[in-house]
């Protein structure tokens, strides 16, 4: 039977997992998560059809999927996702950090990617109803450990032809995630991709796709070949502007107060963090500013002492301090002040909105537990 879902009635059937890990297992897990290796007992499906829409919202245990060979999703890359995280507050509330952002966000990739909007409601329902199966999988917020929350949405129409599937599955999983940084935080040695382009104006740099993270897979050989972790990409036209890293924002400290970051020039991830930092930073008597910027301006700056600190920014790592930039034919040092005050102190601040250590002026945290 299909439930049929509409803006006012979103209800989810549960179906408990009849071998849920036990208690001492997932204690186990929780000690040492790492990032993405682990899975709590249930997801969430929620699937479309051109014909009804929305329907038959649940939650299940968690296993695999059962996808025709055909699906839309294995041939033409119809997915897009999100990345968001739960973290345990000392007061016992779960909460997650600007959940709506993810899901408009989720929006507009569908729309790129022509999949369904998934109503913003169903989005958020979808977080509590996996906390509400799988809470005792949320981490003790210790150490910045949280539990990664990452829904996603496929064509799962079986036919093999170049269109939009008329049949869709959104589904959310959960994973618990330890410290990014353990000992402490570390400013990195980032690669810049002088052969690759992430995305072109008109592409879909701006959609949170598998494609986009596949095309950078090569790229990132070559950083870690180079030492590096992360890889830095200049815009696809005329390879002078920085765009963004392969999974994160980018942010200049400059001399005079400002805090520079590329503009949304159309082909980066309108990232939430970066978001948030842009507001948190005029709170702080920063100025934010949103414009191009030049590798020379970057390699000029750190020269000069204009530019005191570079930092990326993503909901995995928060804020993470940059280094060395390396390329095949230069190298500009790491920032004479990196890893300082502003990029520490900014840190702190949003860590401590996310896991309820400070008040929340911006309202950004909402509960996901009852
Ligand atoms: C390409 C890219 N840019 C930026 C970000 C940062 O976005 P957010 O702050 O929303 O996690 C991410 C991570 O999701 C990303 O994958």
């Amino acid at each position: 039977m299909t439930t049929t879902l509409t803006d006012n009635a979103v209800t989810f059937s549960v179906t408990h997992n009849p071998n849920p890990a036990s208690a001492e297992a997932r204690a186990k897990i929780l000690e040492d998560p790492g990032f993405g290796s682990y899975f709590t007992d249930h997801m969430v499906t929620v699937d479309w059809s051109a014909a009804e829409g929305w329907h038959d919202a649940k939650v299940v245990p968690y296993g695999p999927l059962q996808l025709d060979p055909a699906a839309a999703v294995l041939h033409y890359a119809q997915e897009i996702f999100e990345g968001l995280k739960a973290y345990r507050h000392a007061d016992g509330t779960i909460g997650t950090f600007r959940p709506e952002e993810n899901a408009k966000r989720l929006q507009s990739s569908a729309r790129r990617l022509a999949l369904p909007e998934l109503p913003v409601e169903i989005f958020i329902e979808s977080l509590k109803q996996i906390i509400a199966v799988d809470a005792d999988w949320v981490p003790d917020g210790v150490g910045e450990t949280s539990l990664y929350l990452r829904p996603f949405m496929i064509g799962t129409e079986a036919f093999l032809g170049v269109d939009a599937a008329k049949e869709v599955k959104y589904v959310l999983i959960a994973s618990p995630a330890g410290p990014y940084f353990s000992g402490g935080v570390k400013p990195v040695d980032i690669w810049l991709s002088e052969d690759y382009s992430r995305a072109a104006l008109g592409g879909t740099g701006e959609a949170k796709c598998g494609g986009n993270y596949a095309a950078s897979l090569e790229p990132q050989q070559e950083a870690y070949a180079n030492g590096c972790k992360q890889v830095l990409f200049l815009d696809a036209e005329s390879h002078t502007y920085i765009d963004e890293l392969g999974g994160m924002n980018i942010m200049f400290v400059f001399a005079n107060g400002e805090l520079v970051t590329p503009e949304l020039s159309g082909s980066i991830l309108h990232g939430i963090t970066r978001k948030s930092i842009l507001q948190l930073a005029e709170s702080r008597g920063l100025t934010p500013v949103e414009r191009r910027v030049s590798i020379d301006e970057w390699r000029d700056g750190v020269a000069s002492g204009a530019i005191r600190e570079v930092f990326a920014c993503g909901t995995a790592a928060v804020i993470n301090p940059l280094a060395e930039l390396r390329s095949k034919t230069f190298t500009i040092p790491a920032a004479p002040d990196t890893a300082g005050e502003v990029t520490m102190g900014l840190r702190a601040a949003l860590t401590d909105i996310q896991y309820g250590r400070a008040a929340d002026p911006f309202g950004w945290v909402v509960p996901l537990n009852s």
